[in-house]
């Protein structure tokens, strides 16, 4: 089921090809050079996404997909090349958002703690570190599809580099129960215990996925890549049943396995990735250039062209 990607992976994916978008303005000064680096970077919709931003906004900038190979220091050299260039900022995508909190001089906690970043900015000599995604996810549930993330139980799955960017988010979102399963339970204990002392008020639980029967949930997150496989997740139905919101990281045509599961199983309302990629795409680019965009319309015309 190769139809379905991931929003966590932000640019997502691939190409051997070099994609640019150029938004000149009339007043014929240089454009602003960004771009998303991943491996592979094709059908990255973070060009698209970043030309309607600028369009918008009338920000003069240009934004291209670059792969980074698959040969070891890939990313590295393609990334000094692009400074070298001239370039701005940078989106990171698989496989390289580990190397990006790597070279970074400067992170905030958010990449720290998730232990990868998806955005860059070039600051004279520096570069700074940022990882959007799980802002993105947050202000997709919160505001677009206002489902209130306070004193909300949540339950996560997956304890893979997804579901470790979202913690923070929502704990600081105000959550009042995390509850993160995962098909491996020892991974989602070790996330708990590593999160916990930095979740607040926020209570942090770490379990198997047969280990949820009787607890009841308030919003469910598939931050696995199960859906990318079309391979059922293996959740009891229960987790469901009073969810206001099942919410699938992985977007594409159609309901993920695991949206479908949520819908039979009662979960009120259903939603992809789609809004949570853009969401952070506006992050980076109000971060970069020091003004959010509007993020519905973009929402809007990717949900219409999928
Ligand atoms: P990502 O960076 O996208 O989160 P990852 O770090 O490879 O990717 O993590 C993938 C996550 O999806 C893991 O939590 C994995 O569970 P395991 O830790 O047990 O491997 C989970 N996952 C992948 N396929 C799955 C499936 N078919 N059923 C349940 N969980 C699955």
């Amino acid at each position: 089921m190769g139809a379905f990607k991931k929003a966590a992976c932000s640019g997502l994916f691939l190409s051997s090809y070099h994609a640019r978008i150029d938004l000149r303005r009339p007043n014929h000064a240089m454009p602003d050079r960004y771009a998303v680096i991943g491996h592979p970077i094709a059908h990255s919709q973070s060009p698209l996404i970043h030309s309607l931003f600028a369009q918008a906004t009338g920000q003069n900038l240009t934004y291209e997909a670059i792969d980074g190979g698959s040969e070891r220091g890939g990313f590295t050299r393609t990334l000094a090349a692009f400074r070298a260039a001239g370039g701005r900022g940078v989106n990171v995508t698989l496989p390289f958002k580990l190397e990006a909190l790597a070279c970074a001089d400067e992170s905030d906690e958010a990449a720290l703690l998730a232990g990868a970043a998806n955005a860059l900015r070039f600051d004279g000599g520096r570069i700074e570190a940022r990882n959007f995604d799980g802002a993105g996810l947050v202000r997709d549930i919160a505001v677009n599809l206002v489902v209130p993330l306070h004193a909300a139980r949540v339950l996560l799955l997956g304890a893979g580099g997804a579901a470790r960017g979202a913690i923070l988010p929502l704990a600081r979102a105000g959550a009042a129960r995390i509850v993160i399963a995962n098909r491996t339970a020892d991974k989602a204990r070790q996330l708990a215990a590593d999160f916990a002392p930095h979740a607040g008020g926020c209570a942090i639980a770490g379990a198997g996925l047969d280990g949820l029967e009787g607890e009841a949930f308030d919003i469910v997150i598939n931050a696995t890549s199960a859906s990318l496989s079309g391979a059922d997740l293996l959740v009891p139905d229960g987790a469901f049943a009073l969810a206001h919101l099942a919410y699938d990281m992985v977007y594409g045509k159609g309901l993920t396995p695991f949206l479908r599961q949520a819908q039979a199983a009662g979960a009120r309302r259903l939603a992809d990735g789609i809004g949570m990629l853009v969401e952070q795409a506006a992050e980076a680019f109000a971060w970069w250039r020091g003004l959010r965009p509007e993020t519905a319309p973009v929402i809007q015309r990717l949900s219409v062209e999928r």
